[in-house]
């Protein structure tokens, strides 16, 4: 990066003196063409040479790079601003002129009739301004770079060091073990979903939508050929079907269009995960609008597989799912029905119920507070639940609550068949009246743990 800076340096200082030299030499081509010649051979530059254009740049200024050959007979090639009328075509055979000192830096000149020096000096004014803003600009940023170089503390920027040596696959056996225990690792409970696992009302129309019978994406062809299905609703693609373990993929792939592969499926249930990206431009694919500076960026990895939408609104305002006749979101007020199925995803189903790991104390001063939340507990306790990994049809969760009692810990397990807490180990279960009167007692607090179902009787075994 060091040289980098140090080139920039050179090449500003050069640029400045040929731009010097040049408008020079626009000045005395005012007065003749032996002047002309003695001015640019004084700025160090020999020529006019025929030079064959290999590329143009279009910016501004024009860079041209050029082929050509020099007095000495040497083939050269070499790269400068163009300066006159219209920007030349790669093939042309335009005016060059090279630093004798460094044979790729050229001028190169589209030349109005010969002889005409009052054209040239204009034109030579224009190639010293040309050069004299390029040279500032990179002399500028080459000192700023060597001195802002200067600060950095050498540490800065290091990645990591690795062993030398050849890379190394993990073995069979060691991936085995991480796949077993990966296998094990269960999407957390959704923490946008209403603790009793309701739908809020727009959750619900997003959801309807999402697994209503409009297509959302392909083409509704109105009848159907066997075998052969042209058209989906979201759910048709992203199944949400927790007895089968598919919270939002079908485990098949699809070609969406907008990513030029086909692609897996993904599931759903942890979109509220990748929120907290920074805006959107306007882009051709999606409908849209660019969203202007939303400010910093705080989290979030944005969606789809390498995180190009900022939003699931912005997501599904994809041209697939423009609103059709017969297909795409609604025709009438489509942004409406976009927020909705936005709602829905944030709080999509998970393997747990979302009141799992919720956990709240009794004690002899704060009932009024933690009381609903305790029956809430008893309720879900009771709601029926499906989810493959807990066992197909259970209950939301299990219930622990925890207590000591004249200085011996005591463990309960709630039975939502009778609504009493069962003590681990044995003994008479206690009503719900009579284990939230234990907590009556100072000293004597009560925790109450929603736990996945199957973990209860470990949990609230004393140990
Ligand atoms: C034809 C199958 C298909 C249909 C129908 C479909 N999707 Fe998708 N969806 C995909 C595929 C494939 C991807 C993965 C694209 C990627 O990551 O590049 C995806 C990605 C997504 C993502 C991003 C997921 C992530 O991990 O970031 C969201 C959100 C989403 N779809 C929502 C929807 C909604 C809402 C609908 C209905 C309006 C819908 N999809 C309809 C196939 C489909």
């Amino acid at each position: 990066m060091k040289a980098l800076k140090i080139v920039g340096v050179v090449i500003g200082i050069l640029l400045l003196l040929t731009g010097g030299g040049l408008a020079v030499g626009s000045a005395l081509a005012n007065k003749g063409q032996a002047a002309f010649a003695e001015g640019l051979t004084r700025s160090g530059y020999a020529g006019p040479v025929d030079g064959k254009v290999q590329s143009v740049a279009q910016s501004e200024p024009v860079i041209v790079t050029v082929s050509y050959t020099d007095n000495q007979g040497q083939s050269q090639v070499g790269q400068g601003a163009f300066a006159g009328g219209r920007p030349p075509q790669v093939g042309d055979t335009v005016s060059t002129y090279y630093s004798t000192s460094d044979p790729s830096q050229v001028v190169v000149i589209s030349l109005p009739g010969p002889g005409d020096l009052s054209a040239i000096a204009d034109i030579l004014r224009t190639a010293a301004i040309v050069c004299l803003i390029v040279g500032s600009v990179v002399l500028l940023a080459g000192i700023l770079g060597l001195a802002l170089g200067k600060k950095q503390p050498a540490a800065v920027g290091r990645g990591p060091t690795y062993p030398a040596g050849p890379a190394q696959q993990p073995p069979a056996a060691d991936m085995q073990r991480f796949t077993d225990f990966q296998l094990q690792v269960v999407e957390p409970p959704n923490p946008v979903r209403n603790l009793d696992n309701s739908l809020t009302s727009a959750q619900q129309s997003g959801k309807n939508f999402f697994a209503g019978n409009r297509p959302s994406d392909g083409v509704s062809l109105g009848f159907q050929i066997p075998g052969v299905q042209t058209a989906f609703s979201c759910n048709g693609c992203h199944e949400l079907d927790p007895a089968e373990g598919e919270f939002g993929t079908s485990k098949n792939a699809s070609f969406e269009g907008i990513i030029p592969q086909m692609f897996k499926i993904p599931h759903l249930r942890n979109m509220y995960t990748k929120v907290g990206m920074f805006g959107n431009a306007k882009v051709h694919a999606f409908d849209a609008p660019d969203s202007g500076q939303v400010g910093d960026q705080i989290r979030g990895f944005g969606f789809t597989n390498e995180g190009a939408s900022p939003t699931i609104f912005h997501f599904i305002t994809a041209i697939v799912f423009h609103p059709t006749l017969t297909s795409g979101f609604p025709l009438i007020n489509p942004n409406n029905t976009r927020r909705q199925v936005e709602q829905f995803l944030l709080a999509f189903d998970t393997d747990l119920a979302p009141i799992t790991g919720q956990q709240v104390t009794l004690n002899n001063a704060n009932s009024s507070v933690v009381g609903g939340r305790i029956t809430l507990f008893e309720q879900r306790a009771n709601a029926a639940f499906t989810s493959k990994v807990l066992g197909g049809n259970v209950k939301e969760i299990e219930l622990v609550a925890k207590v000591v009692q004249g200085g011996t810990s005591k463990g309960f397990l709630f039975n939502p068949g009778n609504s009493t807490f069962v003590p681990s180990g044995g003994g008479t279960a206690l009503s719900d009246a009579q284990i939230r009167a234990l907590a009556n007692t100072a000293g004597q607090e009560v925790t109450f743990t929603a736990v996945p179902t199957g973990s209860g009787a470990r949990i609230a075994a004393i140990k």
